[in-house]
This record gives C-alpha cells, structure tokens and sequence, in this order.
C-alpha cells in the first residue's frame, strides 16, 4: 500500500492519503465535504473542550477592542512627565499633553491625538498572520478549530475583498516598525524624571522600556519579517549573514502566537500605568 494511504474495510480510501495522488478528491468550495470522502453528520468527532480557545480569543479581542477605543477617544490622561502612553505615541499635533514628540500639525483639540496614529498598530495587528487565524477561527468560525466543521456554505478564502486587503501586510509591518523606533525614544526620554532632568529611572522607565521590547519583537517575529529576511533566496551559502538573520527570526517567528498577546497585554499595562500616574491616583515609583 502506498505511504499514507489508507484502504478502509469496504475499500474506501481515507482522507490520509496524500494529495494529487488521486486517491483524495478535492472539495468544492460550498462547505460540502469532498467526493469519497467520508461523510460524517456531526460537526465534529472531537471530544475535548475545543471551543475554550477561540472563546478566549473572542473575550479578549473584545475586550481589548472596548478598551482602547475608550482610551483613543478619551483624549485625556494619556501623559505624565517623562511618560506617554503606548495608544498616543508619537503625539504629533499641538493639542498634545506634553512634549515628547514634534508637534507636526495643529489639529483640532476635540479630535484625540490617538486617533491620527492608531492606524499603524492596528494596521500591523489586524494583518497579522496570527490574528488572522486567530479571529477567523473565533468570530468568523471559519473554521472554528482543527477538524470541527464550519457553518458557511462558501469557501473563497482571501481571494476577494475586504480580504484581499490582508495583502498589505508587509507595508503593515514597514509602518510598525518605525512606531517601535519612536517607542524606544520614548523609552529613553524615560530616563528622566518629572522636571525633566536626565538620568533618572522610575517603574515607569522599566514598563516603557519592556513594552517597546515586546512590540519589537512582536515585529521581528512577524512572518513576513522572516520572508523579507531570508525569502527569495536559491542558495543560503553564498548569504551567510541573511541566512543567520534568518534563524534568529525563524527561531522568533515560532514564538510569533505569544510575543502577539504579551505584547498586546503590554501596551494596556503600559496605557493603564500611564494614566494611573496622570489622574494622580499613584506616585511613580523612582529607583534613582
Ligand atoms: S505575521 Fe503577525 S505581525 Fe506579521
């Protein structure tokens, strides 16, 4: 018998024999399951709690969503000497509290400074190869988790729009990784303290610094990161420096799932420190 194909009882083929063999037809595209292959009425033969991951997803997106549009449109508390807050950075108008980045334009005070700059971060996030599997298996059940079937009848995949826009991803990044430069100046612009004198260091400092790392390598660990290193290539021997770039990202890349979430969960931490010192309620905690 050939390597993984496998002959049932009654001489059907199973859905382990290896593509373009012959053996296993493709589907349509309707959601229908493919000619010979099996044709199994539940959803799924999983018995384990499957659906814990994708609503975990759904909670946090959603809660992270609720979150940070709150903080964007908020317009307020987002700076306390030497600090910004990740959703305003950098604050490019001159309605900004603070003056850590060069004002570019005089906009309206009633318009957030947040709102002419989330679009990168966002840009980057909703692209992403993770988040894209991550919210079209939990919103868009599509299909919810491995082996459990979708509830759509059409199949078209990335192929039409809105989703052809996922093609953007790489300019996505380009963006994204000057924000992470403008986040390491802010983190440096942290070691000052409330009069603005260098060489200081408070918890702030360590949150600014932390979560401009996370972002960084949130960025560098990004697949099209590791394609725009090492892709293209015939012959990695004759680039030995691109090749070891490569594994690093390649080694990064395999922990791309989690530098997403910690990240994400940085920028709220960072956000919420931020504003706790703005509204007065704590005392940033100086170490020198
Ligand atoms: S794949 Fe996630 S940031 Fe590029």
């Amino acid at each position: 018998m050939h390597a993984g194909r496998a002959v049932g009882s009654g001489g059907a083929v199973t859905a382990t024999a290896p593509r373009r063999t012959g053996a296993v037809a493709p589907g349509h595209g309707n959601g229908m399951p493919a000619p010979r292959r099996a044709a199994i009425a539940a959803r799924t033969l999983r018995t384990d709690r499957w659906w814990i991951q994708p609503l975990l997803v759904v909670l946090a997106l959603v809660l992270f969503t609720i979150y940070a549009t709150f903080r964007a449109f908020q317009n307020a508390h987002y700076f306390s000497e030497p600090y910004i807050s990740p959703f305003y950075s950098p604050c490019i108008t001159t309605a900004c509290e603070g003056s850590s980045f060069p004002e570019l334009f005089t906009g309206p005070s009633w318009i957030s400074p947040a709102l002419y700059v989330l679009i990168f971060p966002l840009g980057i996030r909703a692209t992403c190869y993770y988040y894209r599997k991550a919210y079209y298996r939990s919103f868009w059940l599509s299909p919810p988790a491995c082996a459990v079937a979708e509830p759509h009848k059409r199949y078209t995949g990335e192929t039409r729009l809105p989703l052809l826009g996922q093609n953007i991803h790489r300019y996505a990044l380009y963006a994204a990784l000057v924000i992470n430069v403008i986040l390491f100046y802010d983190a440096v612009l942290a070691f000052r303290d409330e009069t603005g004198a260098w060489g200081h260091m408070g918890l702030g400092t360590l949150i600014l610094l932390a979560n401009a790392v996370l972002l960084f390598l949130y960025s560098v660990s990004c697949h099209s990161c590791r394609h725009i290193v090492g892709g293209r290539l015939n012959n990695f021997s004759r680039h030995p420096l691109r090749y070891k770039a490569w594994m690093q990202v390649s080694r990064l890349n395999g922990r791309h799932m989690q530098l997403a979430w910690a990240s994400l969960l940085s920028v709220v931490l960072t956000d919420v420190y931020v504003f706790l010192l703005a509204t007065d309620t704590i005392n940033d905690l100086r170490f020198f």
